[in-house]
């Protein structure tokens, strides 16, 4: 059913489900929003222009780990979700949701060249009565310095004609207990009539929606939320090294700290961050703040401690050899773990990729197992060698001069691993359960 071009049109079309929605940029974000908006009763337009994304998710396939391909066969058959490459369809859509990726420029500038070429792919078809709501995160000002001026290119109206606003995805990749349908959204509108229509759209797919004044503070929230993530896990990691020094474990200390009932939350070391958000998006703050003749110094140095952290284990990788007469020149060092978190299968930005580039500049003889990642993926600012996952067997742990947790996987059974392997490096406190062979561990 074609919807009337109008506010009130497209109000009645979300309230009554009818409004045909559209979603830009089918990865880690859009899929599993779209399966949101489809569960609400929505059908859905996917919007990527990766054919070969689209074509496999036509043939009813998954490439995202926790999003079931069955489900999308289903949602194809019954023409709920219809995927496509083909942009000028974009006008078919009453509300288009953009999720396309971020990311930093060599110089550590933000890179919108997705979000630009989206909005000028929207303009092309832009046409009254549509509602725009750019999720990607990025810095406050995005959706109305850059969004706005190229969607008014159509020479329609904003708060008129169509509809602008922003609203943070907050995915939580690989989380069961999360999913896009039970986070809070929130939202912030161009306009009063904006901030309705948006409203109106994830009130009927998402549990509670969060309406802020302006598109500003929905995009600084988001920015806000990760850095502050950022900073913790730096000052974790930080502590993790003095404490180390002196002796004493960070992972129980957190334990016993995290029983204080009120003004603490437990942040986790680790090898490094990584994933696409707590790694790049509060470089996008730093910038802004550039512009503004300001720092963001605690950014600085959150980005500065973390990016650090895969030296820090090198060294203790170098040191736990040391202590069995070896050096890391020629010693057999096998990878666990290659995403950048638990239970995923997204590499991006995993510190995984920083250990083996660096162990193997110094003459390591590498290999790797994730059971989430078959082939190890070619990323743009690594050189790592070509490398599929190994088989996790007896023989194979038995030959390692060390066994390196970089991602504690549920599907790791670290009994096995310590029991058969002869010298372990823990960046995870992955191992903190196994009861035998302790002297083995050493936590990094
Ligand atoms: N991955 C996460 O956990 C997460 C969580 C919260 C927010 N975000 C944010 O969401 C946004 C998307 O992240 P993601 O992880 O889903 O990225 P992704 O790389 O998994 O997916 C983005 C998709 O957009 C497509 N694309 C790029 N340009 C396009 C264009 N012009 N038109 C149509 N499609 C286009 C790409 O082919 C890709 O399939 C980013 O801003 C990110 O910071 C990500």
């Amino acid at each position: 059913m074609k919807t009337d071009s109008t506010a009130a049109g497209l109000e009645k079309a979300i309230h009554e489900k009818t409004a045909l929605v559209g979603i830009v940029g089918l990865g880690y974000v859009g899929l599993p929003l779209a399966r949101a908006m489809i569960d609400a009763g929505f059908a859905t337009l996917g919007f990527d222009v990766d054919q070969a994304k689209v074509d496999r998710l036509l043939a009813g396939e998954s490439y995202i780990g926790h999003i079931d391909g069955r489900w999308i066969a289903d949602c194809i058959a019954d023409g709920k979700f219809r995927p496509t490459a083909d942009m000028a369809r974009l006008s078919e859509a009453d509300a288009i949701l953009i999720c396309v990726p971020t990311p930093l420029t060599e110089s550590r500038d933000p890179d919108l060249r997705y979000v630009e070429s989206t909005a000028r792919s929207i303009a092309k078809a832009l046409r009254p009565g549509q509602l725009v709501v750019l999720e990607s995160t990025t810095y406050p000002g995005t959706t109305r310095d850059v969004v706005l001026p190229i969607l008014q290119t159509s020479d329609l109206a904003a708060g008129r004609d169509f509809f602008l606003a922003y609203s943070p995805e907050r995915e939580d990749p690989g989380n069961p207990r999360y999913t896009a349908g039970c986070i809070p959204k929130v939202v912030g509108g161009m306009d009063e009539e904006s901030l309705r229509l948006a409203t109106a759209l994830y009130s009927a797919a998402v549990e509670s929606v969060v309406q802020v004044s302006t598109c500003e503070v929905a995009e600084a929230c988001k920015i806000v939320e990760n850095t502050y993530r950022s900073v913790n896990i730096a000052m974790v990691n930080e502590l993790k090294t003095l404490l180390d020094r002196i002796g004493i474990d960070v992972w129980e200390v957190i334990d016993a700290a995290k029983t204080k009932p009120f003004g603490y939350q437990a942040f986790y070391p680790g090898p490094g961050l990584g994933g696409h958000c707590i790694p790049i998006d509060p470089f996008y703050l730093s910038w802004l703040a550039r512009k503004h003749d300001m720092t963001t110094r605690f950014i600085e140095l959150a980005g500065e401690i973390n990016t650090n952290m895969p030296h820090y284990v090198v060294q203790k990788v170098t040191e736990a050899l040391n202590t069995q007469g070896k050096p890391v020149k020629g010693s057999k060092i096998l990878v666990l773990g290659v995403s950048y978190k638990k239970d995923v299968d997204d590499p991006r930005e995993s510190p995984a990729f920083a250990l083996i580039e660096l162990l193997g500049a110094r003459g390591a003889d590498l290999s790797y197992n994730d059971p989430h990642v078959p082939v190890l993926p070619r990323l743009r600012r690594y050189e790592v060698p070509e490398m599929t996952s190994v088989e996790l067997t007896e023989e194979l742990l038995a030959q390692q001069d060390c066994v390196l947790i970089v991602t504690d996987h549920t599907a790791y059974d670290c009994e096995f691993i310590v029991q058969h392997a002869r010298l372990v490096v823990d960046t995870r406190n992955a191992t903190k359960d196994v009861a035998e062979g302790r002297e083995k561990i050493c936590k990094a």
